[in-house]
């Protein structure tokens, strides 16, 4: 299953940010191997897809903001091409995201946010809660009020991930369904990546392993921890909800995401628990408690996945883009956290640009692994 005589790119990781980069490279020319065991494994596969850069938005990551935005404006060009090549509609929804709050605590939260935002000269506009209700009238009349963001859009990640897979293929990428078990280095540059049925050769390694990117044995050690995440999929919520909606209720976050058909994404949790694969009673008690709270008619859907996965985390929030610090022909994709659905297009676009210009575009500057080196000696 090797590439037969060595690619220019092999890319450790299939999942949404390994697959865009695949494809953006291939495109560029480039022969391309993706080592990818188990493409539902990822966190591609639990996204709720929200495009939000301004809803994901936290004091002090202006520049992670400016990236989110980089991105999202390259989604809808993205999303045509795509569906052009393969047939695929990613489920591009466009509605915007409602941000709710519920008690005083809750309420000046929002304030807060929304001061933020307006400092930031970002467009979002207050709502009574009549106005939400009118919008979303599936809410709660018990709200208190609200913020409307209406550039945060979402997609449907598990189409983009199908649309993704159908692209490489049609660009000639392989896709060996094997682990990448090591980086294999010789004099000080990447070559290849071992996995169970030999050496996957290469003139450049891309590492997009997601959450699992921190440890790759003969790789440098990167600040990249999993965060633990549940994940709720409910059926039959045609009609429920137009766009996103996110809630703070009496302090705690949770986001109800529709995409096509009838499905609604419920999430998330947020927890330091290592690989972790357990959904809890608890996690999942907390996403429906608090997801009825927001709107009454998830009591009467169906309670169709419950789904765990990781997030890639960083110390910054923030992904880590370019070329290693420590080894030659190592190139870093992954990091992403809370974005990398969002970050999919310009994460490809900037690793296949520094691949064939020998430059990160400016927009993906500051991001390179060497923010880190200090704090990893
Ligand atoms: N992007 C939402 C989450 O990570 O839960």
């Amino acid at each position: 299953m090797n590439a037969p005589a060595g690619a220019d790119v092999v890319i450790a990781g299939g999942g949404l940010i390994g697959l865009a980069v695949a494809w953006r490279c291939a495109q560029r020319g480039l022969s391309v191997t993706v080592l990818e065991p188990e493409p539902t494994a990822g966190a591609s596969f639990a996204a709720a897809g929200m495009l939000a850069p301004i809803t994901e938005a936290a004091y002090g990551e202006e520049p992670l903001l400016r990236l989110c935005q980089e991105s999202l404006a390259r989604y809808p060009a993205f999303a045509a091409e795509l569906t052009a090549l393969t047939g695929v509609d990613i489920g591009l929804r466009s509605s915007g995201t409602l941000q709710v709050g519920f008690d005083a605590d809750d309420m000046r939260a929002l304030d807060d946010l929304h001061a933020f935002h307006v400092e930031l000269g970002l467009p979002v506009e207050r709502l009574t809660p009549g106005d939400a209700r009118r919008r979303e009238p599936s809410l709660t009349p018990r709200l208190r009020g609200a913020v409307r963001v209406p550039s945060d859009h979402s997609v449907d990640a598990r189409a983009l991930h199908a649309a993704l897979t159908a692209a490489v293929a049609a660009v000639g990428v392989t896709v060996v369904p094997a682990h990448a078990e090591s980086l294999v280095v010789e004099e000080g540059h990447a070559v290849g990546l071992a996995h169970s049925g030999g050496v996957a050769r290469g003139r450049t390694v891309v590492l997009a392993m997601g959450a699992w990117s921190g440890n790759l044995p003969g790789a440098p050690r990167l600040p990249v921890r999993p965060v633990k995440g549940q994940v709720l999929r409910l059926r039959g919520a045609t009609g429920v909800l137009d766009g996103t909606v996110r809630a703070l209720v009496r302090g705690r976050g949770v986001y109800l995401v529709p995409l096509r058909d009838d499905e609604l994404v419920i999430g998330a949790t947020v927890e330091e628990k290592g690989f972790d694969r357990t959904a809890t009673a608890g996690g999942v008690y907390e996403l429906l408690r608090d997801a009825i709270e927001v709107v009454p008619a998830v009591t009467e859907l169906e309670l169709a996945e419950t789904v765990v996965r990781f997030r890639p985390g960083t110390p910054d929030n923030a992904p880590l883009l370019g070329p290693s610090a420590d080894v030659a022909g190592l190139l870093l994709a992954t990091g992403h956290y809370r974005n990398g659905v969002l970050l999919t297009p310009a994460t490809a676009d900037a690793i296949a640009g520094y691949l064939a210009d020998g430059a990160l575009p400016d927009y993906a500057k500051g991001f390179g692994p060497q923010r880190f080196v200090e704090s990893m000696r």
